[in-house]
């Protein structure tokens, strides 16, 4: 028998959204490999069946529900358990100069990024859904564009800058419940929403952000491994911090 080590999630059912792909589907997969199980939470049934089919009916669930509503964010809490930690990966991106930006998509934008992770949350603990004084943990998937200032990000950088921000806020209140509440703070990681940046920048300019990465672009694994570390006991003393995930590309500089 393998023994249980401190990364050990066994026990544990994990709330994971955007778990149709990319990060979220990655972190479900590391969920269950660790022990613990998942349930799923995105718009396209397909592939969160898929995904429950990989990994088998006795780990992982589903639930189909839009994020951007706040009847899919009631059908979310209604349809869990109690459960041992969330991890927040849902998000969408969105490019625009700041002379062209409108209200709707600066709505859009929040609302998917940011508004779904406070009114969940807040849903999750008025319901008591989030167990207490074990150890859970909450994860919240914001992005290092948050720390810096891109050209054209305006959209998706506010929406992450309010996520890391209110981050703080809701670690601090929910710590006497001995729930953690961490960010993680992803550079450039090949997923889909990586390949809609290669739809809107040229290759040359690809390339040329490539270079900047000392270990190169993230992978959706990278993030997971993370993800199991603050989920796992392993970071039991640790609550309103930032991990930043970037392969060295802003700190390394010639
Ligand atoms: N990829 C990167 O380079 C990178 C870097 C830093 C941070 N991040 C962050 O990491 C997280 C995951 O991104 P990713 O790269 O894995 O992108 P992705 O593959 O496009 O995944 C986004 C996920 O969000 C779900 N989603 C989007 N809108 C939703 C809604 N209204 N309701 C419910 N679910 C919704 C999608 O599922 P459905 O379409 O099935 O609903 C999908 O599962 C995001 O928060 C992103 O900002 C990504």
């Amino acid at each position: 028998m393998t023994e249980k080590t401190v990364f050990s999630l066994q026990g544990r059912h994990i709330l994971v959204t955007g778990a149709s792909s990319g990060i979220g589907l990655n972190i479900c997969r590391s969920i269950v490999t660790s022990g613990g199980k998942v349930t799923g939470v995105a718009r396209r049934v397909d592939l969160l069946s898929e995904m429950v089919k990989e990994l088998g009916e006795d780990n992982a669930s589903f639930i189909e529900a839009d994020l951007a509503s706040d009847a899919g964010i009631e059908k979310v809490v209604a349809g869990i358990p109690e459960i041992n930690g969330l991890v927040h990966a849902v998000g969408i991106s969105k490019l625009s100069p700041l002379k062209f930006i409108k209200r709707q998509s600066l709505e859009e934008v929040m609302n998917v990024n940011y508004f779904s992770m406070v009114l969940l949350l807040a849903q999750i603990t008025r319901h008591k859904k989030l167990q207490r004084n074990t150890n859970s943990s909450v994860v919240l998937i914001s992005s290092v564009a948050q720390q810096i200032g891109t050209k054209s990000s305006l959209l998706y950088t506010g929406s992450k800058g309010a996520m890391s921000a209110a981050s703080r806020v809701i670690a601090n209140e929910l710590s006497s419940q001995k729930i953690r509440v961490n960010t993680i703070e992803p550079g450039m990681v090949q997923t889909a929403m990586a390949s809609e940046m290669e739809d809107v920048l040229s290759k040359e300019a690809i390339e040329k952000d490539k270079a900047q990465y000392p270990l190169g672009y993230g992978t959706p694994e990278d993030v997971a491994n993370a993800a199991i570390f603050l989920l796992s006991d392993a970071s039991k003393w640790m609550t309103g911090q930032s991990l930043t995930l970037d392969g060295g590309r802003y700190k390394l500089l010639d």
